[in-house]
């Protein structure tokens, strides 16, 4: 049977996507290759968020056929995901070694696809098209791989953004947004749990718009609450995320699912891009950075302990040193516990690119260090404060670094690396925080679970 290896660049999403590519191959009869040298087929499952995502992805495929070439074998090539769906037939042109390109509503048909380019029928597929409730088909799970993984998993509940921030290509690559049904997301929960799964994350492009279109408010709450809340009910399921959220989908009603819904973890990632509200405006957020600071406030009001994350862009077009000293002071005013910079890549076809007055590369690179520099002096005070205090975990399995320790979360979504052993994996425990790395705690389970 043949070998397939899957790499993934970018979100949780592309890996959900993939994990699910794999789940459908491996009940074909595929097994998975522990690297490409000895695979049969080889998927790269892309990201076109950012140009250096597109270029790695390109440099690594060429790599990948130059090394088959020189070995005299040839794998089925496969590009799946925002790349393919966003250049399409233009890959095989431009590397005629590819034999596939599977755009973000064809992940479910790559089994298919894959069989007749094995067996010769066909000598090259592209399939980018729309297809109709295919939001739905991301669905089968790979439970048997490692033992993180039967521990906590992510459901896809909704594909695509209508968003259209004016900097993000997301909308052309994942296309319009569409969601699931409740009772068809909650079973697939339902099942994760019934086979040990204790968290699951929600995934989506947007997720607080979720069921926007479809489901109506019920009693003041919004589609998202009430898959939270159906969620929320499944017997056995101890813990509730979710990613990405929009801050314009933070009303009331979400901000009292936090404080009502225990299993709900006080966690949220929340992209704000920019502290400038002149920013704001021209990448089109829909918010201000008044509002943005408001949603926090009562966040902390409701979860006192809620972790929060974000993205920042720096050098969007337009970006005045004034402007960057706002983002300087959100930052600051904010106290993230993580925040991902990004410098600004103009993205074809995004209406950002063709603003005027880009800013030099040079200027992107300093304010990504000087940012960098203060977000990173911010998390590192707050992670501090964690230790000699008590925290609960989800033990998610071995520690990457040091498969000897054991790993796991906080609700406050902080990773706690401690002496455990494999008895210890999908456990609910509390431990005392010892020390802080760099987004890492240590801690002692020994004095409080005897
Ligand atoms: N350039 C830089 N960063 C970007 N992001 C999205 N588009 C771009 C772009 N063109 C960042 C945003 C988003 C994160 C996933 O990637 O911060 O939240």
């Amino acid at each position: 049977m043949p070998r397939v290896f899957i790499k993934t660049y970018g979100c949780q999403m592309n890996e959900r996507d993939s994990e699910a590519v794999a789940a459908q191959l491996v009940a074909k009869g595929y097994t998975l290759a522990p690297s490409e040298e000895t695979a049969d087929v080889v998927l790269l499952n892309t990201c076109s968020v950012r140009d250096l995502a597109e270029q790695k992805a390109l440099n690594k495929m060429k790599a990948i056929a130059g090394v088959a070439g020189k070995e005299r074998r040839s794998p089925v090539l496969g590009f799946m995901g925002c790349m393919a769906q966003s250049r399409g037939q233009k890959l095989i042109d431009e590397l005629p070694d590819v034999d596939l390109v599977l755009g973000t509503q064809k992940f479910h048909r790559a089994a298919e696809y894959l069989d007749e380019l094995l067996n010769g029928a066909r000598k090259k597929i592209v399939d980018v098209a729309e297809e109709k409730d295919s939001e739905a088909t991301i669905r089968e799970h790979l439970l048997n791989g490692s033992a993180k993984k039967s521990v906590s998993a992510f459901v896809s509940i909704m594909q695509g953004c209508n968003q259209y921030c004016t900097f993000c290509i997301v909308p052309y690559t994942r296309g319009e947004e569409r969601s699931r049904t409740i009772p068809d997301i909650v079973a697939e929960c339902t099942e994760l749990v019934s086979r040990g799964v204790k968290e699951i994350t929600l995934l989506g492009q947007i997720v607080t718009s979720y069921g926007k279109r479809d489901i109506p408010a019920r009693d003041g709450k919004s589609a998202f609450v009430q898959l939270l809340e159906a969620v929320h009910a499944i017997d056995g399921l101890k813990r509730i995320r979710f990613t990405s959220p929009h801050p314009k989908g933070y009303g009331d009603d979400l901000i009292d699912a936090y404080a009502r819904l225990p299993r709900l973890c006080e966690s949220a990632h929340l992209p704000v891009q920019s502290g400038s509200d002149r920013l704001l405006k021209l990448m089109h957020r829909g918010y201000t950075r008044e509002k943005y600071t408001g949603i926090i406030k009562k966040l902390r009001a409701a979860r006192p302990d809620i972790g929060i994350s974000t993205d920042i862009i720096v050098g969007f077009p337009g970006e005045t040193e004034k402007d960057f000293e706002e983002t300087l002071s959100l930052a600051r005013e904010v106290e993230f516990d993580q925040a991902y910079i990004f410098k600004y890549s103009p993205r074809r076809d995004t209406p950002a690119a063709a603003m005027p007055e880009q800013v030099p590369q040079r200027v992107r690179e300093e304010r990504n260090q000087v940012l960098l520099q203060t977000v990173n002096e911010i998390c590192a005070h707050k992670y501090e404060t964690f230790v000699g205090r008590q925290a609960q975990i989800l033990v998610e399995g071995p520690s990457r670094r040091n498969s000897a320790r054991m790993t796991g979360r906080t609700r406050c979504n902080k990773i706690v690396v401690f002496d455990g052993d494999e008895r210890h994996c999908g456990q609910i425990m509390d431990v005392k925080i010892t020390r802080a790395g760099s987004f890492t705690l240590y801690g002692d389970a020994a004095i409080l679970n005897l």
